[in-house]
């Protein structure tokens, strides 16, 4: 049994993310769906609302896990026996990031990552600039699943 972990901030969960999350549903046994409880930037949306809104995005899906963590990636990793850690990339420009950070989790834990490509319908979509739009007035809700567009024009109403 392979088990992969798809770490994020999930502010908010994006048509992108439930892609990637779908399609390594589709290939792991087991998908850990690994919230940040801490995210670097100032969420939008608390953790109890993020985890929410992913879960009833991914209705349907019996091999996933949805949970939350702070602290290191690798050692949450580890304390749920993660196989690998799986990212999506949408652009050269992810890359890098990306890069440093799976060098950096192998270094600490010897953990592996896999990249997947992330679906051209999506590769323009970010939590961040979904936010932005969504906050000046524009429409988000082809970008976003339906209970995330949902909850995007209460929070701003
Ligand atoms: O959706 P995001 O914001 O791009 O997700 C980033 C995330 C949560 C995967 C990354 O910030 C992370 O792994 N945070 C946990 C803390 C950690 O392990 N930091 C060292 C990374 S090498």
């Amino acid at each position: 049994m392979t088990t992969a972990m798809c770490p994020g901030s999930f502010d908010p969960p994006t048509n992108g993310h439930i892609d990637i999350i779908e399609r390594c549903a589709a290939v792991y046994d087991r998908v850990v769906v690994a919230v940040v409880s801490n995210p670097s930037k100032n969420s939008m949306f608390s953790l109890a609302e993020r985890i929410e809104l992913l879960g009833a995005s991914l209705d349907g899906l019996d091999n996933i896990d949805l949970v939350s963590f702070d602290g290191l990636l690798v050692d949450f990793a580890a304390e749920q026996q993660v196989d690998v850690v799986v990212k999506g990339l949408r652009a050269g420009s992810d890359f890098d990031y990306e890069l440093q950070m799976s060098q950096m989790n192998s270094h600490l834990r010897g953990i592996e990552t896999v990249f997947m490509p992330t679906s051209p319908d999506w590769s323009f979509v970010s939590s961040s600039l979904v936010r932005e739009v969504a906050r000046l007035g524009g429409s988000v809700g082809d970008l976003v699943p339906p209970p995330v567009a949902a909850a995007l024009e209460e929070k701003l109403a």
